[in-house]
């Protein structure tokens, strides 16, 4: 167990202890210290890189709420990949004009909509978008474009280049059409994939921003951005990446240029865990396994298991010490395919809770009602602070959650 797990076990099973497993199903455990922690690595090891959270990683409105009121002078914005998001940082107190809308595709009402919203910073990577912004170009006055490209690592678990950003050989167009329609451009992007590995492609986004922004300033141009977006996680040492991006921005002669990063996943993993239930068992005594079924599985708050390919484990919270067997642990759907976890872990009985860590990132936020099961409106506790503090949220919010995200209400009821 690592040393920051300790505490969030001791509390998440005092929180399980009063519950009936009959009644209630699975919750999770918000833990604010954990967020500010990330942060403070984050600025420590990046210098004066901006961090703008990637909204899409878990848009938690207690998560969000922590970066707004505890960090609001060390975090610098937020990615927004739609209007409900940037709703959401608005509602929690959030500044629009820290805001990026950091999707490539969006509807010509949705750029008008952020526009009057006051987010004035989003990004294109093919001509027709800028086309498509350009056809409105008198409703959206001052907004700001920054070009995405490809920098890809190979090696990252889930990859968004595959779609995502133009070509290098494309990037000439786009600014010529930017130019041509008389849009603003105001820098670059890339995104080099989600829990990447290889610090080598943010170096090359990085070339190609400078070589991006003296295109531009031939132009007339006066670029003033590099966004660098997410891709670090827990598992790899952000120390690593930091050293590559800053050698970077100085080998290619960008110190005196803004400096955004969206990390998502590196903010937003550690701080919440999921609590489940065991709701089911099969013991197959002749073949000594356990088919075990929890109240979430893949089509819920799992969901990243399958999508990234991921290995999780959990834990259960009130050990029997009994002897360790096969489990196979999967959710409640249908779906026989529905497996979250195969490990030998020692045997439990229905109704026992299990914790799994780390379970922030990419999980609630893409987390389905599969079967009718509401694993989007899981409850949400929290633990205190190092101070004891407590992260308040709008009473609208948290009665009846965000009814564009989630779709249900009550989603937030503790
Ligand atoms: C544009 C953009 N920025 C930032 C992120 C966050 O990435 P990560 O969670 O890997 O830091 C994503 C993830 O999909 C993204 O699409």
């Amino acid at each position: 167990m690592k040393e920051f797990q300790k505490p969030l076990f001791d509390f998440a099973r005092k929180v399980a202890k009063e519950k009936d497993p009959n009644k209630e199903g699975g919750f999770w455990v918000f833990c604010p210290d954990l967020v500010i922690e990330a942060i403070e690595h984050f600025h420590k090891t990046m210098g004066s890189i901006g961090l703008y959270y990637a909204v899409k990683c878990n848009p938690c409105p207690y998560l969000v709420k922590t970066m707004i009121e505890k960090h609001n002078k060390e975090i610098d914005g937020f990615d927004c990949a739609s209007i409900n998001e940037i709703k959401e940082v608005l509602k929690l107190g959030g500044d629009p004009s820290k805001i990026s809308f950091s999707q490539v595709a969006k509807t010509k009402s949705e750029i008008i909509e952020s526009y009057n919203l006051g987010v004035k910073l989003t990004l294109v990577d093919c001509i027709e978008e800028v086309e498509k912004i350009a056809s409105i170009k008198d409703k959206i006055k001052d907004l700001k474009l920054l070009i995405r490209y490809q920098s890809n690592d190979p090696e990252a678990e889930y990859s968004l280049g595959g779609r995502f950003g133009a070509d290098e050989d494309e990037i000439d167009d786009i600014l010529n059409c930017i130019h041509k329609n008389g849009l603003n451009f105001a820098g670059t992007h890339f995104h080099i994939g989600t829990g990447a590995h290889n610090p080598a492609a943010f170096k090359n986004g990085i070339r190609i921003a400078k070589e991006t922004i003296e295109k531009g300033r031939k132009l007339g141009y006066k670029p003033s951005i590099v966004d660098i977006g997410g891709g670090f996680c827990q598992e790899v040492l952000i120390d690593n990446f930091a050293k590559v991006i800053l050698a970077a921005i100085k080998e290619y002669g960008l110190e005196d240029m803004k400096i955004m990063a969206e990390p998502g996943r590196f903010i937003a993993a550690n701080s919440m865990s999921y609590v489940a239930n065991v709701l089911y068992k099969h013991k197959k005594v002749r073949k000594n396994l356990c088919y075990y079924s929890l109240d979430d599985g893949i089509h819920g708050n799992m969901a990243f298991c399958a999508l990234f390919n991921k290995t999780v484990e959990c834990i259960p919270l009130n050990p029997r010490g009994t002897k360790k067997i096969k489990s196979i642990i999967g959710g409640q759907t249908c779906d026989s395919h529905d497996i979250v976890c195969d490990f030998d872990l020692e045997e439990m009985e229905i109704g026992d809770w299990v914790v799994f860590y780390c379970f922030g990132a990419y999980s609630m936020s893409i987390a389905t009602n599969f079967n009718g099961f509401e694993a989007r409106s899981r409850p949400i506790v929290q633990m205190p602070t190092k101070n004891n503090e407590i992260i308040t949220i709008p009473e609208e919010i948290e009665k009846k959650g965000i009814p564009a995200l989630w779709g249900l209400p009550n989603a937030w009821n503790l």
